[in-house]
């Protein structure tokens, strides 16, 4: 394999980023990696943790990265992998998250497209980054869609990129933690790294190194309460999915635009939507549209858009399923009708769940995906059985948390006083 004198991005996660291989460097320079600078690694998380500005690419560098270690720390324990598989994780690793879409997961449910399987046909078909794996090897590009979609021959190269402790959540954790600025992800990935071994083609951690690993997996947990799922980036998420969506319905009715959308059409206008639009989107452009949308004469969109630039977010309530909860919710969305308020952009119900380590939801082709220790005696548990805290954890039902998103700012202008005391009085909680 070609071989580059060596290559280094500063990185304020590792210090730096190393590359050796001329692929990998090649692969870096195409146009649709580099389009992930474009993309926030957290969407909308920034509306809430504003330095949480970082992109996919600084993420996939990351994760390319504690591949390498990943790889090199194997190796140091009398794994080494071949080289062209040593090369075909590095490949996955940096291109895991190609297929990626501006502020991701908003626009994957406007869209109905699956970042997964744009990250695979971005692989796949004419693309500068089909061309680079191409001219390595024929057929790599087939082995890298392979790793990334679990269905590669070797279970241990699989592993390294997809797992309950792979380089993906190992970089994302470390790396959000940092740009968001909570402690929670800060986790000893060094012990992590020297527990591991290899048995049976697949990464098991030595006993000792457990707490460790209870850690990370508490660490995680954390992050996605006090991180990820909350509920002001997601009150930003749906901001962005509600203007989205309103484009669509628009689009699609033949309204007049202001302003010419161009190619925002095509991607509800083409019938099977192709990779050259869809690489036309990030977050810019999308921030560019909707700048656009706040001079449209429609409410909806005009206000959404608004909401949009100027973090004008719908407000959040908690609630508890039952059956006069859910009739107050009905009666809620009729009044907001009477004050000309549509309930079906401006009345959303969200429901979260989430559990600290799930070994029974997912699987590989051919291994259950579960974190397995190599015990004094040589034998093998999965962690659960050793580990009381992680057996407590499942023991338990995971956490659920039902909310609404409503828009109290119009609620509270409306001249209509007695329909807005109506819905003020059957809301979940009191506003104060
Ligand atoms: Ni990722």
């Amino acid at each position: 394999m070609v071989k580059l004198e060596e290559k280094v991005f500063r990185d304020p996660v590792y210090g730096y980023v190393h590359v050796f291989d001329k692929l990998i460097w090649d692969l870096i320079q195409t146009k649709e990696v580099q389009r992930l600078r474009r993309i926030k690694q957290l969407g909308g998380t920034y509306m809430v943790f504003h330095t949480a500005e970082h992109s996919r690419f600084s993420h996939s560098l990351g994760v390319y990265e504690m591949a390498r270690k990943i790889i090199r720390a194997l190796m140091y324990c009398g794994t080494v992998l071949e080289e062209e598989e040593r090369l075909l994780v590095l490949s996955a690793a940096l291109l895991h998250d190609l297929g990626h879409g501006p502020f991701s997961h908003s626009f994957e449910s406007v869209f109905n497209v699956r970042h997964e399987l744009f990250t695979e046909r971005i692989i796949m078909e004419d693309t500068e980054v089909n061309q680079v794996l191409e001219s390595y090897q024929k057929g790599f590009a087939t082995k890298v869609r392979d790793v990334i979609n679990k269905t590669y021959e070797n279970p241990l190269v699989i592993n390294i990129i997809s797992s309950q402790l792979d380089a993906d959540r190992l970089d994302y954790l470390l790396r959000d933690a940092y740009f968001t600025g909570a402690p929670y992800g800060e986790i000893d990935v060094e012990r992590i790294l020297r527990t591991m071994r290899v048995v049976n083609n697949k990464i098991v951690y030595k006993v000792s190194g457990m707490h460790a690993i209870e850690d990370y997996l508490m660490s995680r947990y954390q992050m996605y309460w006090q991180v990820y799922l909350h509920s002001t980036g997601r009150s930003f998420d749906l901001v962005i999915q509600n203007m989205l969506r309103r484009v669509r319905e628009l689009v699609l009715s033949g309204y007049q635009f202001r302003h010419p959308i161009g190619a925002l059409a095509d991607l509800f206008l083409e019938k099977d939507l192709s990779v050259e639009t869809y690489l036309k989107f990030d977050d810019a452009t999308i921030s560019h549209y909707a700048s656009l949308f706040v001079e449209e004469e429609d409410e909806i969109l005009s206000d959404f858009a608004d909401r949009f630039i100027h973090r004008r977010l719908l407000k959040e309530m908690h609630y508890v399923p039952n059956d006069e909860v859910n009739k107050n919710l009905i009666k809620i969305g009729e009044y907001m009708s009477i004050l000309g308020i549509d309930p079906t952009y401006y009345l959303i119900t969200d429901h979260s769940v989430k559990t600290p380590y799930d070994y029974y939801g997912h699987k590989t082709n051919c291994l259950p995906d579960c974190i397995e220790l190599l015990m004094r005696d040589g034998s093998i548990k999965e962690i659960s059985e050793v580990s009381t805290i992680i057996k407590g954890i499942i023991a338990v039902k995971p956490k659920q948390e039902y909310k609404i998103y409503f828009p109290l700012d119009l609620i509270k202008a409306s001249g209509n006083v007695e329909i807005k005391n109506k819905i003020l009085e059957l809301l979940p909680e009191n506003i104060q």
